[in-house]
């Protein structure tokens, strides 16, 4: 069967591009019963930029009720696997990150003090390769992520093929798999403000994002102020129109979670971009009210319920910390098994 890692981090409630890149998938990959499943919340990934502690507190609540789940700090062998990882990584590699290189890039905008990397903080510069501990100690074969996680993906798999040949096990056998990354068919939706960049949690205008707990009244409102072009009719173009291409993506997932025709990208009779070129081709004559109209009726669709939900199960925090108690034990009896092994191989038994 198949091992499935994946993480968020608890720095606020979901957003529209976290459930159509991950939750959604995760949520797929549930329901087929050959897989075996740890979905977890990283606080320890949190914590490399700064959070107010009482406020940390709470956003792992509020994540916790949407995943139910495990919390990664509350298994300390994440951070001993990292160490070890972290003595295998070139400092190179980690410069080389695109995470890393526009985080820097953003305190060299701040001016003054860091004006260099100097400034910033170590957990910062090696979060990925914490990354990499999280998955290769459940020996996880595939990740559902978003497609903003696939250089950290392809430096997971760099780190288990150098663990692997530079502590073969007695047999020879390889101790880690090289996972795989697993998409849905949308996996990287725009910014509703600015669509040359990722819808985020932490940029500040939060016009910018659509959260799991939106009412239909703000679904809509968003959606009506998203930034497109003032071309008439609607066409599909990626690159010449990315906010009308935004909304025709988000509106094809949506439909697709509705009517419960959603695939794991790959799995997909028809993954490429013909199925958004024939919805486009359903508002040619039409203008942007009219597609952003059905954009907001389609994410109130698929989201009216998991809000409800959420509502509900969040109040309940006697039964969400039971939740976290369980899911820790669960997830802590493989990756026991695999510590020992890893530090026999290393030679620190
Ligand atoms: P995080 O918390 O930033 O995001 C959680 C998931 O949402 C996806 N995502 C998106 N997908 C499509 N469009 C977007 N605009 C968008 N924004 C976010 C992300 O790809 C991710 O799948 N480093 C990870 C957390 C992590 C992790 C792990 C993931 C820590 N350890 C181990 C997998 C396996 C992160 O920051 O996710």
């Amino acid at each position: 069967g198949r091992v499935i890692l994946s993480g968020i981090q608890p720095t606020g409630v979901p957003h529209l591009g976290n459930y159509l890149g991950a939750l959604s998938n995760w949520v797929r990959l549930q329901n087929q019963p050959e897989n075996q499943l740890f979905f977890s919340i990283v606080g320890w990934h949190a914590i490399t930029l700064p959070q107010s502690p009482s406020e940390l507190v709470e956003r792992k609540l509020d994540m916790l009720a949407v995943v139910l789940f495990f919390f990664q700090e509350h298994n300390p062998n994440h951070t001993e696997l990292a160490w070890i990882f972290n003595c295998l990584t070139p400092m190179g590699k980690l410069r080389r990150m695109t995470t890393w290189k526009s985080r820097l890039a953003a305190s060299k905008n701040l001016g003054d003090a860091q004006v260099d990397e100097t400034g910033l903080n170590v957990g910062l510069f090696t979060y990925p390769v914490l990354q990499a501990a999280d998955i290769l100690l459940y020996k996880a074969t595939h990740v559902p992520v978003g497609d903003d996680q696939t250089q950290h993906l392809e430096l997971c798999r760099d780190i288990a093929d150098q663990f692997n040949r530079t502590f073969k096990g007695k047999g020879k056998e390889r101790m880690f798999p090289l996972p795989v990354q697993l998409n849905t068919p949308i996996s990287r939706i725009l910014s509703l403000r600015d669509p040359t960049s990722k819808m985020s949690k932490s940029t500040p205008d939060p016009q910018s994002r659509i959260l799991l707990t939106d009412s239909f009244s703000q679904i809509s409102s968003k959606i009506r102020s998203a930034v497109t072009d003032s071309t008439p009719g609607i066409t599909y173009d990626p690159v010449g129109r990315p906010g009308t291409a935004n909304l025709l993506r988000i509106l094809r997932a949506c439909n697709e979670i509705n009517t419960n025709t959603y695939t794991t990208q790959g799995e997909n009779k028809d993954d490429s971009d013909a199925a958004l070129y024939s919805l486009a081709s359903h508002y040619a004559s039409k203008n942007h009210g009219a597609l952003k109209a059905d954009v907001a009726e389609a994410i109130e669709e698929m989201l009216k319920r998991p809000r409800a939900e959420y509502e509900k199960i969040r109040r309940e925090e006697v039964y969400l910390r039971r939740v976290a108690r369980e899911g820790v034990e669960k997830a802590e009896r493989g990756p026991e098994v695999t510590m020992r092994e890893v530090r026999e191989r290393v030679g620190l038994v």
